[in-house]
């Protein structure tokens, strides 16, 4: 029996290296710092434009002039990825999205304006055919309502072409076709754009947390017959984790250079299986439901938005994820800036 002057003998105490924030830092395992993160860009047409997302408060979608300037004042505060996404007026949107392959195009003028006032920025483009189809589909839309898989690769070929030649950095197949990370390789490879990496959506999954971004670019699965309302028959079932070993293998063996886990938190453990089995560097994607989420509920009191954003971002990172794509970039590199 212990009596109060004979503390019981414990061989661990964890807690002793919990006793201070000095204590707490030097164990820390994960840090995650402003550099790591990607920031998303909606781009609209005009100047002086900011068109804030209902759902999702902080962000908008802005003209050029609006967008480079947020950029800039990333960089200054150490966020220097970009992830573009052009919102287009829908008269330019088409059953085969040929908006898409325009080399003067919304899109590739954005790349090439941030490249220009940014020069250190890494500039990612999204290849997908969504954006630019009156579908609302990653790719072609068949007129029995099947989403052609080879039709739509040749396409993101050619349009991952244009991205490259616009100045992007990376590419990044958000589509889920079958062969296309192989089939942008071989066409950047052959248009002598062998510096442009390509970060593939490897384990993108039909999600449900992708509601704000679909208004954002108003991009969502058009209501018309013979159209899918969901993208089901080529984003992966939320279900399956084996599943996402598969694409990796395949990714990795077309000639990836980064693959990417899409949502975040809901799929960390994809992100640790793909983690412990392969060498190359592993992106998240905290989409925009994860940060819709956190906002709504910190606008009622409900949680506490710094907390909570550092603490979700930070479990990405611990997971495994180097590169962790999120809506609250500048949010985080401010709050890392006055810690
Ligand atoms: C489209 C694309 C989507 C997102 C990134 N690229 C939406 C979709 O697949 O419908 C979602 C990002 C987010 O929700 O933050 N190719």
């Amino acid at each position: 029996m212990t009596t109060p002057n004979e503390p019981t003998k414990l061989q661990r105490r964890p807690r002793r290296l919990r006793r201070s924030e000095t204590i707490r830092s030097l164990v820390r395992e994960t840090r995650l710092t402003p550099d790591r993160l990607v920031l998303p860009q909606f781009i609209v047409e005009g100047d002086g434009r900011v068109e804030p997302i209902d759902a999702m408060p902080g962000r908008a979608r802005m003209s050029m002039d609006r967008t480079i300037a947020e950029c800039s004042q990333a960089m200054d505060l150490g966020v220097r990825a970009f992830a573009l996404f052009p919102a287009l007026d829908s008269s330019l949107k088409t059953p085969d999205g040929r908006e898409g392959l325009n080399p003067d195009n919304l899109l590739c003028r954005a790349v090439h304006a941030i490249k220009e006032t940014c020069p250190g920025a890494c500039v990612i483009t999204d290849v997908a055919l969504d954006p630019y189809s009156s579908m609302g589909h990653d790719g072609i839309v068949s007129d029995r309502g099947v989403i052609l898989n080879d039709e739509t690769v040749d396409v993101l070929a050619k349009m991952a072409v244009v991205h490259a030649r616009a100045g992007a950095d990376m590419v990044a197949p958000s589509d889920m076709m079958d062969g296309r990370v192989g089939a942008i390789r071989g066409a950047l490879d052959d248009a002598d754009l062998t510096d442009t990496a390509i970060l593939s959506y490897t384990a993108k999954y039909a999600s449900a947390f992708y509601g704000p971004f679909r208004e954002a670019l108003d991009s969502a699965p058009v209501d018309a017959p013979h159209v899918p309302h969901d993208k089901k028959t080529y984003q992966m079932d939320p279900a399956n984790a084996r599943e996402a070993i598969i694409e990796a293998m395949l990714d990795e063996g077309e000639g990836a250079d980064i693959m990417m886990v899409k949502p975040g938190l809901p799929y960390l453990d994809i992100i640790v299986r793909l983690r412990e089995r392969t060498s190359l560097p592993i992106a998240a994607y905290h989409v925009s439901g994860e940060y819709a989420m956190i906002k709504a509920a910190a606008a009622n009191g409900w949680l506490d938005e710094r907390a909570c954003m550092t603490e979700s971002l930070t479990a990405l990172a611990r997971a495994g994820a180097d590169i962790i794509f999120t809506y609250a970039a500048l949010d985080f590199a401010r709050w890392f800036k006055d810690e």
